[in-house]
This record gives structure tokens, C-alpha cells and sequence, in this order.
């Protein structure tokens, strides 16, 4: 699931940096003459944002909930208020901006051009095979691999400790779907079989949230797989808590396995012994430094880092 990155736009390039260039410019130049896209509604606004020669996008989930407002109907929707900031996804958004700025403060990569960049609130499924699709997706860079790899890692995986009974939820949207057709097809060709998979989305009514627990007390498979992102898994695990429906097996993907606030959410007790795919690990010289010192960010009057600051010490942010 983390960060993806992506080429927004080209305002000015230089010749020297052409090369590397060309794999990101394919994105803006190809067909752009005969179809002109407008944007239809308003501009969302970047939770942070820096201008530049060149502007790379990003897709964090920054928030995982939202407040309810009441539509009156009679006026344009305000906008949506995300609330609960992902540390995580903080980390995954600094570690981008990490990289930028080396390649913008580096006198050997890109000499001549500056690096901007825009990072949005949406949701991001980078893991999703999907994107994979060049003609789809012109402008998606990969930065880690594909699902089409790790659902299959998973099928091996559970093979691997003979477990050829088990059940499945999965995020009910294009990272949970594809991600579980690709594992249900190898773990069929290694003769695993699937008791059930259920769709599942934080935002479903109760009734659907009843129905996945009717069906697991109902079950005689031991193993769940969740292909689920770690906002819904969040939400999945207080309903089982709230069942006290315990003793699993769970076996989890890299949105929420390696989530730090997953392991300690409420009902964590639920995943006891959990196994998963997480992606490997590195030293990059100059990253903790980079991540632990947030003042660059206030300096530059991004309204995220007061976020951060007032979730993370849990009060009001005055700046004087
Ligand atoms: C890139 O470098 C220029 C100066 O060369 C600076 O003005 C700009 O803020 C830098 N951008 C980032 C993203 O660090
Ligand atoms: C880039 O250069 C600026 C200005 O010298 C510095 O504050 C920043 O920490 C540097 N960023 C990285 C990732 O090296
Ligand atoms: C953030 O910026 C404000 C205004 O520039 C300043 O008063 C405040 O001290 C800064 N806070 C931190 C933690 O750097």
C-alpha cells in the first residue's frame, strides 16, 4: 500500500537532465494533443505542498475517519474534515519528501532543476497490480512491488505451514479485490481452498459487519487472510473484539501488518500470533534525523504539521 509517486506536471526542463527524464515525461507528452481533460468540481487542496521545475504527486491516507456533517441540500457540500492523523502515513509522506529534496540539494542528479512537489489526502493502493496498466495509468511510478507478487508470496506462505482450510476478508474496493483474486488463483493451483471471502468497507451498515461475524462463528476454518488496508482492518478488529470472537489465525498483508497503530488499537488482543508481508526494511543515512526534525514543515506554513503536532502531544497548537 504505501506511497506512491507520480509526475503531476513539467513546467521547464533543461537538456542535461533529458535521460532521466524521459520515463517520467512519457506520462505528459504522450496523446495529450488530441483529448483536453478539465477538471470537473473544485480543486482539492495538498496537505503539503512546494512549487518547482518539476512537481511529483503523491497519495497518502493522512486521515482515517471524517466528521458527519448534515447536508442541507440547498448549498454546495463543504468540503470533507478528515480527522485521526496516521503517524504512519506522516512517516510514508517525510520519507518522500526526504527523497526530493536529496535529489534537489544533489549537484550531480538533476543539476538545474528544482523539485516541488504535491501530496494529497485521498487514499493510495500502490500495492494494487492494477496500476501496472501503462495505458491506464500513464503517469504511476511504482515504488514498491506490485500485489501480483505478494498475493502469491501470501498463497505460498500459507501453504507453507499446511494450512489448505482457511477463510478470507478482503477491503472491498480495488486493492482488496484484486489482491484476493490473484491469491485465490495460486492458492487454488496449490490446492488450498477458500471456506469463504468476504467483502468489507469501514463505512458498511451494521448489518454487513453482522453478517461477516455470522459467517467466521459459523466457519470451521481456523486461518483468515486480510486483504484489508489498515482503516478498515482497524474498524473489522473492534467488531471482533466486540464479539470476543478470538483464536484465529490471521494472516495479514503490508497495509496493516506492520501498522503501529493497529497493534495497538482496541480488540488488538484478536491477532495474537498474526503473520504477514511487510516490506523489507533499510537504513537510509539521514532519514530518522530528517522525520524526527518537523520544524522545516511549520516554517513552510503547511497546516499538516500543526495536525501533527497537536496529535501527537494531544493538545491546541498556539504559535504566537
Ligand atoms: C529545491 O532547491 C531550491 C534552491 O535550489 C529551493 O528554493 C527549493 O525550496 C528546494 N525544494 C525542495 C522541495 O526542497
Ligand atoms: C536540503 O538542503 C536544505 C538546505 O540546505 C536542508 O535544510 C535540508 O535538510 C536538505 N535536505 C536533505 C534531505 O538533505
Ligand atoms: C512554528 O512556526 C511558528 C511561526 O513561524 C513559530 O512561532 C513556532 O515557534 C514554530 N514552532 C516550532 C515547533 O518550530
Amino acid at each position: 500500500m504505501p506511497p506512491m509517486l507520480g509526475m503531476l506536471s513539467t513546467q521547464r526542463w533543461s537538456e542535461q537532465g533529458l535521460a532521466l527524464l524521459q520515463l517520467l515525461l512519457v506520462a505528459s507528452f504522450s496523446k495529450s494533443e488530441e483529448r483536453v481533460c478539465s477538471l470537473m468540481g473544485e480543486q482539492e487542496e495538498p496537505q503539503l505542498f512546494k512549487t518547482g521545475d518539476i512537481i511529483f504527486g503523491g497519495i497518502f491516507s493522512f486521515h482515517s475517519s471524517w466528521t458527519n456533517m448534515k447536508s442541507t441540500y440547498v448549498h454546495r457540500p463543504l468540503p470533507l474534515q478528515c480527522t485521526s492523523l496516521n503517524f504512519r502515513a506522516f512517516q510514508f509522506a517525510q520519507s518522500m519528501l526526504f527523497a526530493i529534496e536529496e535529489i534537489n540539494n544533489s549537484t550531480e542528479i538533476l543539476p538545474g532543476i528544482t523539485l516541488g512537489y504535491k501530496m494529497y489526502d485521498v487514499s493510495h493502493f500502490a500495492t494494487c497490480a492494477c496500476l501496472s496498466d501503462k495505458i491506464k495509468y500513464p503517469s504511476f511510478l511504482r515504488t514498491i512491488p506490485s500485489d501480483y507478487y505478494q498475493s502469491r508470496a501470501l498463497a505460498q506462505m500459507v501453504k507453507h505451514f499446511g494450512w489448505t482450510w482457511v477463510g478470507a476478508i478482503r477491503s472491498n474496493d480495488d486493492y482488496g479485490n484484486n489482491g484476493m483474486a490473484i491469491f485465490k488463483d495460486t492458492a487454488t493451483q496449490l490446492g488450498i481452498c477458500l471456506e469463504y471471502s468476504l467483502p468489507f468497507v469501514r463505512t458498511d451498515p451494521p448489518e454487513q459487519k453482522q453478517k461477516i461475524i455470522e459467517t467466521i462463528k459459523g466457519s470451521t476454518s481456523k486461518v483468515i487472510i486480510a486483504f484489508l488496508n489498515h482503516m478498515d482492518m482497524e474498524v473489522l478488529i473492534e467488531e471482533f473484539a466486540h464479539h470476543n470472537l478470538k483464536g484465529h489465525q490471521w494472516v495479514g498483508t503490508e497495509g496493516w501488518i506492520s501498522d503501529s497503530q493497529i497493534a495497538i488499537a482496541k480488540g488488538n488482543y484478536i491477532l495474537e500470533g498474526s503473520i504477514g508481508l511487510a516490506i523489507r526494511k533499510a537504513h537510509v543515512t539521514g532519514l530518522r534525523e530528517f522525520m524526527l526534525d518537523v520544524k522545516p514543515l511549520n516554517s513552510s506554513g503547511n497546516k499538516l504539521f500543526t495536525e501533527f503536532w497537536e496529535t501527537a502531544f494531544g493538545c491546541t497548537y498556539f504559535s504566537l
